[in-house]
């Protein structure tokens, strides 16, 4: 098909990246905005790769602009005829994109052609599980892609658009990517980082001979990406993809691509951390369907950039902390190990004891709002009370008695202890003599104290010879007394939080209430306060407060 003149299609709102809005269609059918004094005729060399197509402009003359001017909604779109039938999850247009877009070619079915803004085109470095599907599944979203990997083998596979992995449906897509030209693998980084706007970087970081997190495929592809950024002018953004532990990103591959460079992150290029959450063997209906999309970015900019590939998922978008995008990959990956460890164990647990596994866990999973749920998950303090110790203890002598194997379960206590030790250690650390403390039932709102945390960091603090005064509106000296607390902290009661603010010399805040922050706030700024609930973003960066984990 040749390719051979450009038209103007209808005029259209003015957008912020292009200030002369005029609504044309890319090939893919997406509607984007041009300047009505930049419409170019255009040619296309089938030769080109994706990233020179998209690339190639020439400037001429209008020629014969539509009488009908084209309406805006996808619905109204007229039938394309280089649309790939796999664009079944087209994007909104990239007009809004921070990042400034190449032309890209449009042959309506009129035989008109129009030169349009392309999508973003993505250089995709390391060719794997996450790289292949990336590749794919970008590409399938009408981004020219440029794959990168050192294995020939693997290059010379996805160019004739075959799968390098067994992954359902890869094949196909890949397939479909190099017949519509939007996908060529090569070995060179330094040439895909010129063609591209976006490079992608999903190198292996394998376990190490220690266990710790292996970098060397990461430096390195930082280290080839900032050396073209040195001889490249435009706006670049890298999107480390790659798992690795928090502060890898700015700590260690920042500074390469700095120093590669010679230039400055967040102002001469941009870098997001964007987690990948693809499981092997579902892994493209991942893509479209992820869980939840988390870009970390050192500036608004690349992170507007990135979340721009995603417009049109499913799942919440996060923008947050590149720290905190690198960290939640882990922990998601533990808690998913976690899980499958503690379903095993009650599995095991259950067939001893001659009960449907299945049932019981299938009644489990049915509570959203206290088992599957935030519930019980915000980082605080130990846990206490008449049932969780009692009914764990409990499980665990029923698994010992069964001979079955649980060392999940049996170290949730263990767990809780260690906690108990570490807010100790806070609190000793201050090296403070009378200490205040709101709440001492297991939590707020209740008169219980049986396997109250609380109570055992008094009982753990008093044994080390402190003096402790504290505020519960619900604990009775009387009732301490019964429970067989000695008689000196009975009487340390404080009959409000004033008093015991005025009395002691630092403050552990352990229930999240009104009269807990309220202490807290009396606290502020004269005496340390050890948070131990979560009271809020303005105690936790207030100088002499520390939060338990956080
Ligand atoms: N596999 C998964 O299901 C999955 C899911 C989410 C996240 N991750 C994470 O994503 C990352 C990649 O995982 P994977 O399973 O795709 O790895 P992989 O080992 O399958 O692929 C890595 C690829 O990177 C290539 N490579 C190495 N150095 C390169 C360089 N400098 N330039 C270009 N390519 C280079 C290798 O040749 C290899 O083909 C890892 O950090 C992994 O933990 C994996």
């Amino acid at each position: 098909m040749i390719y051979d003149s450009t038209y103007v299609i209808s005029e259209s709102s003015t957008t912020a990246a292009m200030p002369q809005g005029v609504m044309m269609l890319n090939k893919n059918g997406l509607e984007i905005a041009v300047n009505p004094g930049e419409i170019s005729l255009a040619e296309k060399n089938s030769q080109l790769s994706p990233a020179e197509q998209s690339s190639q402009i020439f400037k001429a003359p209008l020629k014969e602009p539509l009488k009908e001017p084209l309406k805006s909604t996808p619905q109204s779109l007229p039938e394309v005829t280089a649309k790939s039938e796999l664009d079944i999850n087209p994007s909104p247009a990239a007009n809004d994109s921070p990042i400034s877009f190449k032309l890209d070619l449009l042959e309506l079915d009129s035989g008109q052609i129009a030169e349009i803004a392309a999508k973003p085109t993505i250089s995709i470095l390391g060719l794997g599980y996450v790289g292949a599907v990336s590749a794919a599944c970008f590409s399938h979203r009408g981004h020219s892609v440029i794959g990168v990997d050192p294995d020939v083998e693997k290059i010379a596979t996805l160019n004739r658009g075959e799968s390098p992995i067994v992954e359902e449906g890869l094949a196909d897509l890949l397939d479909n990517a190099r017949r519509v030209g939007r996908l060529e693998a090569i070995c060179e980084p330094r040439k895909a980082v010129m063609e591209s706007d976006i490079t992608m970087v999903c190198v292996g970081t394998p376990a190490g001979p220690d266990g710790e997190c292996d970098l060397k495929y990461l430096r390195m592809a930082a280290e080839q990406i900032g050396s073209a950024l040195a001889v490249k002018d435009d706006y670049h953004v890298v999107v480390f993809r790659s798992t690795v532990p928090p502060k890898t990103t700015r700590d260690i591959l920042i500074p390469i691509l700095e120093k590669a460079s010679g230039k400055f992150s967040g102002r001469d290029f941009g870098v997001c951390f964007n987690p990948e959450f693809l499981r092997e063997s579902s892994a493209i209906k991942d893509f479209y369907e992820p869980p939840k999309t988390v870009i970390g970015a050192v500036d608004q900019r690349s992170s507007a950039a990135v979340a721009e590939l995603y417009k049109g998922l499913s799942g919440e978008l996060i923008e947050t902390t590149i720290e905190a995008a690198e960290f939640v990959k882990y922990i998601d990956n533990t808690w998913h190990g976690l899980k499958v460890g503690f379903g095993n164990e009650v599995g095991r647990l259950c067939k001893a004891m001659g009960v449907d596994s299945h049932q019981v866990m299938n009644i489990f999973v049915k509570d959203t709002k206290l088992n599957l749920s935030p519930y019980y998950l915000r980082p605080g303090f130990a846990f206490g009370g008449s049932c969780l110790p009692k009914d764990t203890r409990g499980i665990m002598n029923l698994a010992a008695d069964n001979s079955v194997s649980t060392p999940l379960i049996d170290s949730i206590l263990n767990s809780n202890d260690r906690h108990i030790e570490h807010a100790l250690s806070m609190i000793t650390a201050c090296k403070v003599k009378r200490i205040g403390i709101v709440g001492l039932t297991f939590k707020a709102h209740t008169d219980d104290m049986r396997e109250s945390p609380l109570l055992e960091l008094v009982r753990q603090l008093r044994e080390r010879g402190h003096d402790i005064r504290y505020f519960d509106p619900n604990v009775a000296s009387e009732d301490l007394l019964k429970m067989g607390v000695e008689r000196q902290l009975s009487y340390s009661r404080c009959l409000n939080i004033e008093q015991l603010v005025n009395t002691t010399d630092m403050l552990v805040v352990g229930h999240n209430t009104d009269y807990g922050r309220g202490a807290a706030h009396l606290a502020e700024g004269f005496m340390p306060v050890v948070d131990l609930v979560g009271l809020g973003n303005s105690f936790k960066y207030a100088k002499n407060c520390q939060g338990i984990c956080w």
